[in-house]
């Protein structure tokens, strides 16, 4: 029976923890589902554009297929929308999936995988899952951590992969392009940099995937593209590590429908642009307007310091009102302080604020 055991590399795992969903607030407040709108999971809070929906219906009948994964017509799109080679995209379920066939491509057991702190906590997971060690580097207080310190930690033999988040989750600041470069011709190991909320900002760094032969940039459609529920990322990266992951990524691993939505969305930028010029704005008016001491943001979610409050209080008071956003308290290295709110439509925005302004009036 001594075999019948999970592995004890996954003993220490926490399990993800996603935002609360509209069915807990509803049950836990007893408040009807239509009133409460869900902030916690920075997806986009527009539909996908018509021609999405189009599409997935039109390819409904053919299901009973399996899907082509390297579909010429999905990577020619993200070639065209990218500027990159074809030869230099590897598309996957979400970043989620093509973090896990990266790993699998990467890591051997008991290899390093450096992780600055706070920030999206499937790098761990995923890594230990892997067989890797997470080595965490905590930011400083403006969430700001530099490539020396970074360099410091990679300077061991077992330092496999950096992962840098950018803009970064949930802190909604940017790596600086010199600090990466400074990674990029020091280390060497694999540099991640995970761009899923690219859109929102006026940063990225695909430019340098055709320079570097060891930095892959993840990306996603699941935020300004808006279509979350098909799990559709994509990763750029050099050659020799497309040819890899094409080894030992899982069969078939993205739906038919979710490769005609991913087409079509990325044919419609039009409305891409349109969404995320709305989630800009909205994004200005939280960081106006929130009473509490906000963190400039580059992605389509907001960081606040809630103190004196505890994270997890104003998070129940605000689903109280209807409004679910993230208490930060489970990413590691950010302490008890500190929400995330997902830009939402304006009348959502609006309500936030309101509901923030009544948090903290009566504080004081
Ligand atoms: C930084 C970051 N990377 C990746 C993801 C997951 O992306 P996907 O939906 O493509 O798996 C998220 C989701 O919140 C994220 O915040």
């Amino acid at each position: 029976m001594h075999i019948r055991k999970i592995r004890k590399a996954l003993e220490g795992i926490k399990e993800y923890v996603p935002g609360k969903n509209i069915e807990d607030a509803a049950s836990r407040y007893g408040i009807d589902e239509r009133d409460i709108i869900k902030l916690s999971s920075n997806e986009n809070p527009y539909p996908p554009s018509r021609r999405v929906i189009e599409a997935i219906k039109s390819s409904a009948g053919k299901i009973n297929f399996y899907p082509d994964p390297n579909t010429k017509k999905l990577y020619g799109v993200i070639s065209g929308y990218t500027g990159l080679p074809e030869e230099n995209v590897f598309v996957g379920a979400g970043v989620d999936g093509v973090l896990d066939t990266l790993m699998r491509v990467f890591i051997e057991a008991g290899e390093e995988v450096i992780i600055p702190i706070p920030t999206f906590s499937y790098y761990e997971i995923t890594s230990i899952v892997h067989g890797a060690i997470p080595l965490f580097l905590k930011m400083d207080d403006n969430f700001s951590i530099f490539s020396d310190e970074i360099l410091k930690k990679a300077d061991r033999e077992k330092a496999k992969m950096t992962i840098i988040c950018s803009p970064n989750n949930p802190t909604g600041n940017i790596f600086p392009k010199k600090e990466l470069i400074k990674i990029l011709d020091a280390f060497d190991g694999i540099v991640l940099l995970d761009e899923a909320y690219a859109e929102f900002s006026n940063y990225t760094y695909i430019d340098l995937v055709d320079q570097y032969d060891n930095l892959i940039v993840l990306r996603t459609l699941s935020k300004a593209f808006g279509i979350a529920g098909m799990r559709v990322g994509y990763a750029l990266l050099p050659e020799w590590i497309k040819k890899a992951c094409l080894k030992v990524a899982t069969p078939f691993s993205i739906g038919y429908l979710s490769i005609e939505a991913a087409y079509a969305s990325l044919n419609d930028l039009e409305y891409l642009r349109c969404v995320v010029d709305k989630i800009k704005k909205g994004r200005r008016y939280l960081e106006d307007n929130i009473p509490f001491k906000t963190f400039p943001s580059e992605a389509n979610f907001v960081l606040v310091d809630v103190s004196p409050l505890e994270s997890s209080f104003a998070m129940e008071e605000l689903m109280k009102k209807g409004l679910i956003v993230r208490d930060c308290s489970s990413f590691r290295g950010i302490g008890k302080n500190f929400i995330r709110i997902s830009v939402g439509r304006e009348e959502d925005n609006r309500r936030v604020v309101d509901a923030l302004k009544e948090i903290f009036e009566e504080l004081h």
